[in-house]
């Protein structure tokens, strides 16, 4: 659960060496923290085994923006050479911002903007990919405009029910995602694509969930991807070169979780990819991945201070202690959104008390306002200490809100015993910013 370079020794947590109490003190809290170098070598980690496991056909690392990005991680990604899935506008700005080759962006969406296609196009992005026959229309156009033959992948659904929170599976037959390659809407978009010289397929993506454990269910979407290839090869007398297979590796959250290591799933897929052409008599494709939450995931933490501390009874009699701290959904929506489940640790003392059965909360107006359900804490914790939450790094401020008028907060990056803001705190001025006033 924790990046590499975090320490629990002696009871205390601490960053690159340095101390949570004095990161806290420093920068305040609720704060999110990242291991630049943990980050770094998640994201080379990916990008040496696609090139061990395929070498010549190795695509690229698409590291999916959504999970989390910034200007700096943008300038980390240029720096190790990866690239990016951007799938908004926004995403796009920051990666251009962050000086990432236009040549490693990918554009997904399944609504993008005439205007965000204009600006991909205009740019030079990689490849956009096509979620529906609208957007055909639209690249087109663009393309037409801009007076260039624009690369297209087409998002295809596999009809896969990867084994995920249903809110984060997406490959299903009945989402709002790609086209079914099963009901004939896949082939019936290639057809479409195929009618305009602007465009160039250059092959087909498939994402099936987050939070995925195992290969299985990638192997799957391979098989039915590759058949797919066989067919357009058939029709078309030409063979696809792409074959992008998404993100959705999942990491550890709590005690138990396995997070899934890019060797662990990399051969695999490789073999699902060699077993594929050789059914489907194809050459081997050039295959990139989309990781998101499996490389930033597990390089942050989110550092909160404890601020009211509460024993309620439970119908049965048990006592619940309700620990407030001053973050909650604003920073962390993912457990009322998804059920999904941290673990948490006093950060600046150790505790030697027996663990009492409590409930992490947040300080929003709402009883949904939960960090975490079920947690066994130590029964001394008190108002000022500090509590840190790992794993915390994907979804975690990228889906950050402003409920409750709470400023967002900062992002600090820590490497080598230094800690600097790469992300700085929202401040009151900040909300009120885009108020208009009468
Ligand atoms: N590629 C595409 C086209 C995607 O839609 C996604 C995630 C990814 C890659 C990256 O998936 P990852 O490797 O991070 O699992 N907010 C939810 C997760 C939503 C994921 C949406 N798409 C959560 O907090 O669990």
């Amino acid at each position: 659960m924790w990046s590499k370079n975090a320490s629990l020794a002696g009871g205390t947590l601490s960053l690159a060496g340095i101390p949570a109490s004095q990161l806290a003190k420093e920068f305040g809290t609720p704060s999110f923290f990242i291991d630049e170098d943990a980050y770094r070598s998640r994201a080379l980690a990916w990008n040496n085994e696609l090139q061990n496991q395929f070498g010549p056909q190795a695509g690229t690392i698409y590291y999916a923006a959504k999970s989390f990005i910034c200007t700096a991680v943008a300038q980390w990604i240029a720096d190790i050479g990866i690239g990016i899935d951007v799938c908004t506008g926004g995403e796009l700005s920051v990666a251009l911002a962050g000086g990432i080759s236009p040549s490693k962006i990918e554009l997904h969406g399944n609504n993008k903007s005439v205007a965000e296609i204009n600006r991909a196009v205009s740019v030079g992005v990689k490849s956009i990919v096509i979620d529906s026959l609208f957007e055909i229309e639209r690249v087109a156009t663009a393309a037409k405009k801009h007076g260039v033959r624009q690369s297209v992948m087409l998002r295809l659904t596999p009809g896969i029910e990867a084994h995920t929170h249903e809110k984060i599976s997406t490959a299903h037959e009945d989402v709002k995602f790609g086209f079914s390659i099963a009901s004939g809407a896949a082939w019936a978009a290639v057809e479409a694509v195929s009618k305009h010289s602007e465009l160039e397929l250059i092959g087909v993506h498939c994402h099936i969930g987050s939070q995925i454990f195992g290969s299985e269910a990638h192997e799957i979407a391979t098989d039915r991807l590759v058949g797919f290839m066989a067919k357009y090869r058939d029709a078309y007398k030409k063979e696809l070169p792409e074959l992008d297979l998404g993100g959705g590796f999942g990491i550890a959250y709590v005690a138990g979780d396995v997070t899934v290591e890019p060797i662990d799933v990399m051969p695999a897929i490789h073999r699902a990819v060699t077993d594929a052409c050789k059914k489907y008599n194809l050459a081997m494709p050039i295959v990139s991945l989309e990781p998101g939450r499996n490389i930033v995931g597990p390089t942050m933490f989110t550092l909160y201070e404890v601020g009211t501390v509460k024993q309620v009874v439970l119908d049965d009699k048990t006592i619940r202690t309700y620990v407030s701290v001053d973050g909650g959904m604003s920073d962390n929506a993912r457990t009322a959104l998804y059920d999904a489940e941290y673990t948490a640790v006093i950060a600046q003392r150790q505790s030697k008390a027996p663990t009492t059965l409590s409930r992490l909360v947040g300080k929003h107006c709402e009883t949904g306002d939960i960090i975490i359900q079920n947690i066994q804490l130590p029964s001394d914790i008190a108002p000022g200490d500090l509590i840190a939450t790992p794993a915390t790094g994907a979804y975690g401020r990228s889906m950050a809100s402003n409920y409750n008028h709470v400023p967002k907060p900062p992002v600090i990056a820590v490497k080598d015993g230094k800690a600097r803001v790469i992300v700085r705190r929202e401040n009151e001025a900040d909300l009120l910013a885009l108020d208009v006033k009468e």
